[in-house]
């Protein structure tokens, strides 16, 4: 598809309305930071983000959500969300959300957890099941192609320790810590790279390739589709590039994905393929980590800090927002 036929939001920067979305989430969610219930963490913040979308100047319909209908009271996949949801005549947006990611992360007041949603033109997100999905990514300024979901972890570092001109062992590779992913922590150790493996969080391991402050040269391994495809949007805006393939169980898996209109749901899925035409990214931190820093009480209120980029110009923001609760009750 070309530029001219990718969906389109109308040109007007409604990222910055979006960061109050996470905001709210990200606020609501903090109240359960190292409470034990990631649950009510959740729920906690899909309430608060399905009430802030209420303000913002669109007709949205959610394409990554909590579930289907039947699944999620809230913020399912195709509900309406926005000031125009139940009037129509908004600018019409796709939505993918993910009011908490990294339930046990806030539960267990770990780091990395953050309040995430995205926004594209009508079409502009690949309609991912809640399945896995096998990630790689890598950061910017990089020849396109240096590294390929079907290439062995060896030869990845290979190729791209080439390309940045250091040597394999000053590349980190970050993966989530799971046993599924052993023959990837073997190989990339092996290789002689450095790992950074983490609890949880898989957004915050895609999106940390564009970030050098992160200090990872490469994202490996399987996580959450729907996250891959909110990561695949950040690095949109941010610049780098991403592969996924989606996993699945068995058949019924592979026959919802077609369903949902995939027409080959085993296909390598580049970059423009997950999220295409303008988007946009915002997230909220929730607890701190090298991304955003986590929501802080302070009298009276809390400060929270989020960081909000659309593709079309490629502006990245950071945003501190002090949030008073003597005018604005906490969610
Ligand atoms: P939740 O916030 O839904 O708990 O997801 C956290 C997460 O770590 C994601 O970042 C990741 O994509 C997924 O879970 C990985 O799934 P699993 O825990 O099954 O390995």
């Amino acid at each position: 598809m070309s530029d001219i036929d990718a969906p389109q939001v109308v040109d007007r920067n409604l990222a910055l309305e979006l960061v109050r979305v996470t905001e709210a989430a990200a606020l609501a969610a903090a109240r359960w930071v190292g409470k034990g219930d990631k649950n009510a963490a959740d729920g906690a913040a899909v309430e608060a983000m399905r009430r802030a979308f209420d303000t913002v100047g669109i007709e949205g319909t959610v394409v990554i959500g909590e579930g289907e209908m039947d699944e999620a009271p809230m913020l399912y996949i195709g509900e309406k969300v926005g000031l125009f949801a139940r009037t129509g005549g908004g600018v019409q947006a796709d939505i993918a959300v993910d009011p908490l990611e990294g339930t046990s992360l806030t539960a267990k007041a770990g780091p990395n957890a953050m309040a995430v949603l995205a926004l594209a033109g009508k079409g502009g997100f690949l309609h991912a099941p809640d399945v896995y999905m096998d990630k790689i990514a890598v950061g910017p300024a990089l020849p396109e192609g240096v590294v390929d979901l079907d290439l062995k972890p060896g030869e990845n570092l290979r190729r791209l320790a080439e390309a940045k001109g250091v040597p394999v062992s000053q590349l980190t590779v970050c993966t989530l810590d799971r046993e599924r992913h052993k023959d990837i922590i073997r190989a990339c150790r092996e290789a002689g790279a450095r790992l950074m493996l983490i609890p949880d969080g898989d957004v915050f391991g895609v999106v940390a390739v564009s970030q050098p402050e992160a200090g990872v040269d490469m994202y490996l391994g399987w996580g959450g589709a729907p996250e891959g495809v909110l990561a695949a949007a950040a690095l949109r805006c941010i610049g780098g590039q991403m592969q996924g393939r989606l996993i699945y169980e068995d058949d019924s898996q592979r026959e919802r994905a077609r369903a949902m209109g995939l027409a080959d749901p085993d296909a390598k899925f580049g970059l423009e393929e997950m999220a295409r035409g303008e988007v946009m990214f915002a997230a909220t931190g929730v607890t701190s980590g090298p991304m955003l820093r986590g929501v802080r009480y302070v009298p009276g209120g809390a400060i929270t800090h989020s960081i909000v980029m659309r593709s079309k110009t490629g502006t990245v923001r950071y945003v501190e927002g002090h949030h008073n609760f003597a005018v604005k009750p906490t969610p």
